[in-house]
């Protein structure tokens, strides 16, 4: 129920309609016993900077920042945590007030941390030596790819379908190659790596058809494939890979984790990742589970 004490949180992007986020964060509120709501808060592009202000003045105690604003809102923030700041993108909003009451705006980026919990709950370790391919080049990649460098990851070979953008994200993270996304530049790249990590939309519902991997070819055995996509959980370039005897691994245990970290910088209750991240999972296997 929400009454005059209850904490808000918000969840901005454009669309925000099929977003897990607001039902993730309900769910963990409620089994957690917190006084606290997440509203989804659909922001054109353009309306950033006044949806930010309008976050302090109303009391709000922070955000989760999706598509297509994770770069923009940067911008308008008054500081910016150091991991955030080189990897280039935010989706955690903190409002921080002193004794005053004067509001800061605060931007964290739990979702590189996110993936690497989730790479290694999977099963797949990030260590000196192994190799992988990153295919896209929009903000949730920024993340894979820092994420994966600041595990001591040897080789990344980032893809995209637009050049100039993986040449951006491998000129400000370091580390790696970019080239053309094409099937053929994909199967000889994922022939000689360890890793496959889809961070583009390829395959997100209502385009269950899609996937990065051409249909002729069969996903090489020895791979690991991340698929970022969390709805469906089970996407076309899953299957592939199973099909071939690889291992896969869904997009749904960096939602959470990245969810549960935004979660435990808003409350600050000390709780521990996975007592925040059980609730959330159930909610979410719930709904993309019908
Ligand atoms: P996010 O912040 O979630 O990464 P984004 O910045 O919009 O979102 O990035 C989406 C990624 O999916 C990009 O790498 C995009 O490729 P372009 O940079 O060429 O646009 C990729 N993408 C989206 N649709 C695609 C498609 N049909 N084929 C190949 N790549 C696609």
């Amino acid at each position: 129920m929400i009454d005059g004490h209850t904490k808000l949180v918000g969840l901005l992007g454009w669309p925000v309609e099929h977003s897990l986020s607001p039902v993730m964060h309900n769910a963990a509120f409620d089994a957690l016993g917190l006084n606290w709501r997440c509203v989804p808060l659909p922001v054109p592009p353009g309306q950033v900077k006044v949806a930010v202000r309008g976050l302090a003045a109303m009391g709000f105690r922070g955000a989760n920042v999706t598509v297509p604003h994770k770069q923009a809102v940067m911008d308008v923030l008054d500081s910016i945590a150091p991991d955030a700041k080189e990897l280039g993108a935010v989706n955690t909003l903190v409002v921080s007030r002193n004794a005053d009451g004067a509001a800061a705006m605060i931007g964290y980026n739990t979702d590189a941390q996110g993936f690497v919990g989730a790479l290694r709950e999977g099963g797949f370790e990030p260590e000196n030596g192994v190799s992988t391919v990153v295919v896209g080049a929009g903000g949730a990649a920024r993340a894979v790819v820092y994420g994966l460098l600041r595990s001591g990851i040897g080789e990344i070979v980032v893809l995209n379908r637009t050049l100039e953008r993986a040449q951006a994200l491998v000129t400000d993270l370091g580390g790696s190659r970019a080239l053309p996304l094409t099937p053929e530049t994909l199967v000889e790249s994922a022939r000689a790596a360890d890793l496959l990590v889809n961070t583009t939309t390829v395959g997100m519902w209502p385009r269950v058809d899609g996937s990065v991997w051409p249909d002729d070819v069969p996903v090489p055995a020895h791979l690991t494939v991340f698929d970022l996509v969390y709805n469906p959980l089970e996407t076309r370039l899953l299957r592939q890979a199973r099909k071939s005897g690889a291992r896969g691994i869904d997009g749904l245990g960096m939602l959470v984790r990245q969810g549960a970290l935004a979660f435990e910088l808003w409350t600050n209750q000390g709780l521990t990742l996975d007592e925040i991240a059980e609730p959330m999972r159930t909610a979410c296997e719930r709904v993309l589970r019908g």
